[in-house]
């Protein structure tokens, strides 16, 4: 801050601001869109470390931080994730896309992966007990993959997810867990 915003209170001291130096409570967060509001839980920037296996590759571990962003006006959550190798912190696999949850508990989500691939999936949640399970109805633009699930529980404030595949060699089986806190 320079010099110029500072002032001194009645004490001498100086202050970050003018007026007194009293801050104003910060205003809550406005209500989410009522489509939205199933899966706040969902909402806001997650950050964890997940272990990535499959058959035909060597087992890695990884970290993670995952976004769910939301204007009130609108009847859907932004998503955005990125990973790093655990050990170097080298970029690893990104995607993001839109997340479409419906008053009958089903959600349509697109996704948009860095490898290139793109996903529609749709499935259901649950907001009381914070879960969300999806399965691909579309996997384009994919040499290998034939078919992603992906299931996401809220445990005691922590996020986690489980994420299968099936490719043209290997039936469906898990690729990724993690495990995220809100940050
Ligand atoms: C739904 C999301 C994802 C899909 C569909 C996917 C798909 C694949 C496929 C098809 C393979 C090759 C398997 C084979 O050759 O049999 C693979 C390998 C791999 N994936 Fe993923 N992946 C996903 C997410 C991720 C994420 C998030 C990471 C990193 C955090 C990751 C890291 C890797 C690594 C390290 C390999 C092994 C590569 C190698 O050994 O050359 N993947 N993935």
């Amino acid at each position: 801050m320079t010099s110029r915003n500072k002032s001194r209170n009645r004490n001498g001291d100086p202050e970050e601001m003018e007026g007194g130096g009293a801050t104003a409570p910060a205003a809550p967060p406005p209500a989410p869109h009522p489509a939205v509001a199933p899966l706040a839980f969902l909402l806001g920037k997650w950050r964890g470390e997940g272990e990535g296996s499959f058959p035909t590759i060597s087992p890695f571990r990884y970290g993670e931080e995952l976004l769910f962003s939301h204007h009130p006006s609108k009847p859907v959550i932004s998503y955005t994730q990125r990973t790093w190798k655990a050990a170097s912190g080298e970029p690893m696999h990104a995607e993001s896309g839109y997340w479409r949850p419906r008053p009958d508990g089903s959600v349509e989500v697109v996704i948009s992966q860095s490898t290139g691939l793109a996903e529609v999936q749709k499935g259901s949640f649950d907001a009381e007990k914070k879960t969300v399970t999806l399965q691909s109805e579309l996997v384009g633009n994919a040499s290998k993959v034939k078919q992603i699930t992906r299931a996401f529980q809220l445990v005691d404030g922590e996020l986690s997810y489980v994420v299968q595949m099936a490719t043209i060699t290997t039936s469906l089986q898990p690729h990724l867990k993690a495990l995220l806190k809100k940050i």
